[in-house]
């Protein structure tokens, strides 16, 4: 009952909001030209540049540590051919996303916000990896994506949110907890509704919805179990955008490392400290990847 007036709060909140973002009409086109199995390189190249901020920030993701070219690439086609085209749509997504949030001041620093997310996605892929995940790309992109819902209320409800933020501030409290006391609903709701005005497909859905409680997850848990614990893993890692002061985080007593030891069993002999070492040595590269791709862009 409780979850269906979140739900109900968040859908009458986001339709008060005239001037939502809306995700460009190229993303949706260039997923569909993708979805034709005889297209051309060309033809998505050409389509691609026919946005040259979409076109720039491609050229900037495959020159980042995550996809670490032996050589610099600098056109376009030679992007697209390294990449693949399944990485071009979730590319071309995760371009349009930023693109949508932009130039609008909010109550967050956007740029430490989307540290947090390419944070997010970065170790999702790293953990997708580790537990044997099939589609380490989806993994990616559901991390960049888990939180949008408090890119809408850092901009469209900023005092709102303000509040919010000085409420948790120097406390452990969470952005969750003080939402739903404070608004009656939560970003994991408002960002569900975003996705779905955006017909985002329905895994990454599922994890907006439920990236706090993995455990309520329906269509892939396996996938929610992981953003949610490269979340926890971001929050106490100095890839957090606010909020609070500390947390402890003991991955091997997380409700979502269980659910993962479920559906991958080798995991019981891995080395959690080691294993949190490797993911802390990545930090650097995340934050590097975030100034490529806004670089010079602003
Ligand atoms: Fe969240
Ligand atoms: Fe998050």
């Amino acid at each position: 009952m409780e979850k269906l007036s979140r739900h109900e709060k968040a859908q009458h909140l986001i339709k008060g909001i005239t001037n939502l973002p809306t995700i460009p009409e190229i993303t949706t086109r260039v997923a569909a030209l993708l979805d034709n199995p005889d297209v051309e390189l060309e033809e998505v190249a050409d389509m691609i540049l026919t946005d040259q901020v979409m076109a720039s920030r491609v050229i900037k993701i495959v020159n980042s540590p995550l996809f670490k070219p032996m050589h610099e690439i600098n056109s376009l086609k030679r992007a697209l051919i390294y990449l693949g085209f399944r990485r071009i749509r979730e590319i071309a997504l995760t371009c349009s996303i930023i693109k949508a949030f932009e130039g609008k001041k909010g109550a967050f620093d956007i740029r430490v916000f989307w540290q947090h997310s390419f944070g997010v996605g970065i170790v999702s892929k790293i953990i997708a990896q580790r537990v044997r995940y099939p589609e380490i790309e989806k993994a990616y992109i559901c991390g960049i994506v888990h939180d949008i819902g408090e890119v809408f209320l850092s901009n469209y409800l900023e005092n709102e949110f303000q509040k919010i933020i000085d409420l948790i501030s120097g406390t452990s409290h969470c952005f969750v907890d003080a939402e739903a006391l404070m608004l009656g609903t939560t970003h994991c709701e408002l960002g569900l509704c975003l996705a779905q005005k955006w017909n985002f497909p329905q895994e990454y859905c599922d994890v907006i919805e439920h990236h706090h409680a993995p455990e309520n997850a329906t269509l892939d848990p396996m996938l929610v179990a992981i953003v949610n614990l490269a979340d926890l893993f971001c929050s106490v890692r100095q890839l957090d955008y606010g909020g609070r002061e500390w947390v402890s985080f003991n991955l091997a007593e997380e409700k979502s490392w269980e659910i993962l030891q479920s559906f991958s069993p080798n995991l019981s002999g891995l080395d959690v400290e080691r294993f949190c070492f490797e993911l802390d040595e990545r930090v650097p590269e995340i934050l590097d990847l975030v100034e490529s791709i806004f670089e010079g862009l602003h």
